[in-house]
């Protein structure tokens, strides 16, 4: 009986119990993992990975841009990061004379190293756990009175923190508000362009690849962080010096061992482990599938355009890879989860958790409700969530008339202080050379056939719910016809006509009468008075019991190993180089070589394209001194538990040795942003052996291989 009630229980918690590999870890609480980590191979102590009060491996990671990881690799401030994070700076430095996008680049010397107006990367100086000031005298409070004690409780710890420095600190709810973090950071002002691979290299396999293993894809590229003369951030200016990092990290050309450990360390975005089986159902089952099928009817004329014609293709090549990037991570998504069965999954785990809170009194009162509370509310708002996500695709991902009419707007509404400063001129010259931009990469009939579809889906998707009676007493095709022969919003020409000969008078008819423009105020009207106040209720609302889910969590199940979703924050996440089966009778390998870019290459599949040096090399097994067992390694997988916002992240050894840059995640993976799952969910690394190649034997950019420190 007893051994029975044991393996009962056992069964119950290991519900919970999760494996070594999930999971974003605060590195300030990494301590708690140390002997977890060192039992898989890691050589490094807790405080080798963060410190505050020396330097550490934290210092060299930087957040690029707000979105990205990068990390320095040098005393004079080299950055590596991925080259889809640096792609629009690489592209801005483009021109037809200088195609660095077709043929790379490479600065010579510190002289030719290119300006990034705008551009920064941010180091955290300390994360600091601040639950307890940020809560203090909330006792009791709630709903606005609550709010309005924590925001002021927080301005006053920024204030503090960043009195008498140059940094800047943030204060971020962890665990939906169960706890504080202050992140205090350093942002370096001046980041510039050092080098980058072709797109042959750092954007090969293009679209066809994207999400996949096996991927050949040299998705770096190379940045320099340089300072003020007492090694602080400053803008740009031409007395600047080269970054000394307090912390750089060495790079492994050591043989890579299957099963060896791998530690990620960056700044992933956004996961959502919580959610509840009604919420999980809803994306699964509605709003994702919706979603897709928006984004695959644009899709489809983009593609066809972009194969009729050079010109079309380079216009939407970007907008493309934006359209496309979401889409098919959403449909890996719904993939995964279906093939685990997460509904069970989730389903099981929330009659464990049911179970437990209704088996004692106190946790009843706190927890018994809080699961059917959640599904509740799901079932309540999920027309107004599906309202928001549809309008979001329909209005910012959609026709890019809506962009015009957007901008527009603005100018509209600014009209008459414009006019009273006198500096309506300025602000219409201004307008002009944005929707001159705007036009260089538009095309009328793409446009209108995406206009077409999407008005018929959205109308259709929404049925019932909130539109502007313009969408509900025309025809997408009526409009159709009248927007793109008459608007101004949808041709250049028109357009610059309507500019040209502006008063107060045409502004007026724009409002009114362009067709358009009436489209976009209608949806946009309906979008912010219906969609969003019941949105932000939604919300809240849902915070509000994911706070209580999740502290009922930690209460109840104090041995399981705890993570929050990731919030933009800098995280830890350690597995393993180890290929997958994700399904039965299918088994990928850890690691990719050269021979499968040329294989790839051989179909003549244009995202496979390269410039012909590749051939060469790989021809007469050119590969420097960066091979292994006479293999030039391109990719890796490891089982790291990464997300969006982790691309540029330094995959680091047991020593603390960059191994590579993660950049992706494969197609059974990504389901990974809802669960992880130990046996399928993989990152995707490019091997840092294989940057130095390219650098090195591809590029002749020796010099810059030169200033790290490789470890042999
Ligand atoms: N899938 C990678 C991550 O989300 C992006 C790779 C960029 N490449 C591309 N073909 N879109 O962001
Ligand atoms: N490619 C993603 C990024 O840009 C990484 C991922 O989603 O795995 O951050």
């Amino acid at each position: 009986m007893k051994r029975f009630l044991l393996v009962a229980i056992i069964a119950l918690t290991s519900i919970f119990k999760s494996v070594a590999e999930e999971g974003m870890l605060i590195p300030s609480l990494i301590k708690a993992f140390e002997s977890d980590m060192q039992a898989m191979g890691m050589k490094l102590t807790a405080q080798e990975i963060y410190d505050v009060n020396n330097s550490s491996l934290k210092d060299a990671i930087l957040h690029f841009g707000g979105g990205c990881t990068a990390e320095l690799v040098s005393g004079e401030g080299l950055l590596l990061t991925n080259h889809h994070c640096g792609y629009s700076q690489i592209q801005s430095h483009s021109s037809l004379e200088n195609d660095y996008l077709k043929y790379g680049f490479w600065a010579k010397d510190k002289k030719e190293e290119k300006v990034n107006p705008g551009l920064t990367a941010s180091r955290v100086v300390r994360i600091q756990d601040v639950t307890k000031d940020a809560l203090f005298g909330t006792e009791g409070l709630q709903g606005l009175e609550f709010s309005n004690k924590i925001q002021k409780n927080i301005a006053t710890l920024v204030a503090d923190a960043e009195n008498g420095t140059h940094y800047t600190a943030k204060i971020k709810p962890f665990n939906y508000g169960n706890e504080y973090y202050m992140i205090v950071k350093e942002t370096f002002l001046d980041v510039r362009l050092v080098g980058t691979p072709p797109n042959s290299i750092g954007k090969f396999g293009g679209d066809t690849d994207n999400w996949i293993w096996p991927r050949h894809t040299g998705d770096f590229s190379v940045f320099r962080v340089y300072s003020n003369t007492s090694n602080e951030p400053a803008e740009y200016s031409e007395s600047n010096v080269p970054y000394k990092p307090l912390h750089f990290l060495p790079v492994s050309v050591k043989n890579r061992v299957p099963g060896e450990f791998t530690m990620v360390y960056g700044f992933p975005g956004k996961t959502e482990q919580h959610l509840s089986s009604g919420n999980l159902k809803f994306y699964m089952d509605q709003e994702r599938p919706a979603r897709i099928k928006m984004r695959e009817k644009s899709l489809s004329v983009i593609d066809a355009g972009m194969r009729s014609s050079d010109a079309i293709r380079i216009k939407y090549a970007s907008k493309q890879a934006r359209i496309a990037n979401a889409w098919k991570k959403w449909i890996g998504q719904i993939g995964g989860l279906k093939t685990v069965d997460a509904m069970q999954i989730k389903l099981d785990r929330e009659k464990v958790y049911n179970n437990s809170a209704r088996g004692q009194k106190d946790w009843a009162m706190k927890y018994g409700s809080v699961i059917d509370d959640m599904n509740a509310l799901v079932e309540k708002y999920k027309d107004v969530e599906f309202g928001y996500s549809m309008a979001i695709e329909y209005l910012y991902v959609g026709p890019e008339l809506f962009g015009r009419a957007r901008a527009m707007n603005e100018f509209l509404s600014a009209y008459s202080t414009l006019e009273e400063n006198g500096e309506l001129e300025a602000a219409i010259e201004k307008q002009i050379r944005g929707a001159k931009g705007f036009f260089k990469n538009y095309d009328e009939n793409i446009d209108k056939e995406i206009f077409r579809l999407l008005t018929e889906e959205y109308v259709n998707q929404i049925g019932d719910g909130p539109l502007p009676d313009i969408l509900k007493e025309n025809s997408a095709e009526e409009l159709t016809e009248i927007i793109y022969s008459k608007s101004i919003l949808t041709n250049e020409e028109r357009f610059m006509k309507f500019m040209n000969k502006l008063n107060s008078k045409s502004l007026d008819k724009l409002k009114k009468k362009d067709q358009g423009f009436k489209v976009w105020s209608g949806a946009n009207d309906t979008f912010f008075k219906e969609v969003i106040p019941d949105v932000r209720v939604y919300h809240a609302q849902m915070e509000e019991l994911l706070k209580a889910y999740v502290a009922g969590r930690m209460e109840m199940f104090p041995d399981e190993k705890m993570w929050a979703d990731a919030n933009s924050t800098m995280r830890i996440t350690y597995g393993k180089l180890e290929g997958s089966a994700p399904h039965d009778g299918m088994k990928y390998t850890e690691h990719t070589t050269i021979d499968g870019i040329i294989a790839k290459n051989n179909t003549g599949n244009p995202d496979y394209e390269l410039l012909p040096r590749m051939r060469e090399l790989a021809k007469d097994k050119n590969y420097g001194d960066y091979a292994q067992d006479g293999e030039l390694w391109v990719c890796f997988t490891g089982s790291n538990h990464t997300t969006g916002g982790n691309s540029g992240s330094p995959v680091i050894d047991g020593e603390g040795n960059l191994m590579g840059l993660n950049f992706d995640r494969s197609w059974e993976s990504t389901m990974s942003d809802f669960m992880f799952d130990a046996s399928r969910c993989r990152n995707i690394t490019v091997d840092v052996r294989y940057v130095l190649w390219v650098m090195d034997i591809y590029s002749g950019a020796k010099h810059l291989v030169d200033e790290m420190t490789l470890v042999k």
